[in-house]
């Protein structure tokens, strides 16, 4: 079936089968790998991307769903190879080890500190316990977090 999806901001038409996912379609079609599969049954997180504004894991939606969506990637995030507040942060906090949990974690943030920049520890730790991490313990990430939040204050104009 032919896909028709806005992905980081690029219009792109992909040929994706009824049963393919849209984490499938992002890395075997697209070469997004930065999405990545852990579980594939939508309890690790680490196929976490942004769609229409909203974290979605995109090991259970299927590309066909994401037709006519904006999909944002770990990828799409950063402009011109600088690091993001939040990707500069986790570096900063040593919040990950061997990174395979990093993209899902860096998208469901960035999802969640866009609509609520000012969210408490509380908030965040609610949202992440979501994403799996195997490595690095979730203080550093929650740190990483909360030294984030003012940038996206920032963005939104000093928050809601
Ligand atoms: S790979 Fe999608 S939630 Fe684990
Ligand atoms: S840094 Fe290794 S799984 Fe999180």
């Amino acid at each position: 079936m032919r896909v028709t999806l806005e992905v980081n901001g690029r219009p792109v038409e992909v040929e994706a089968p009824p049963r393919m996912t849209l984490a499938d379609c992002l890395r075997q079609r697209l070469g997004l790998t930065g999405t990545h599969l852990g579980c594939e049954h939508g309890v690790c997180g680490a196929c976490t991307v942004i769609v229409n504004g909203d974290a979605v894991r995109s090991c259970l939606m299927l590309a066909v769903q994401a037709d006519g969506a904006k999909v944002v990637t770990v990828e799409g995030l950063s402009r011109d190879d600088e690091l993001t507040p939040l990707q500069a942060a986790f570096r900063k906090h040593h919040a990950l080890q061997c990174g395979f949990c990093t993209p899902g974690m860096i998208t469901t943030l960035h999802a969640l500190l866009t609509d609520e920049p000012l969210a408490e520890e509380e908030r965040i730790r609610d949202v992440l316990s979501g994403n799996l991490c195997r490595c690095t313990g979730y203080i550093p990430i929650i740190e990483a977090a909360l030294e984030a939040r003012t940038a996206y204050q920032a963005r939104s104009g000093g928050g809601r």
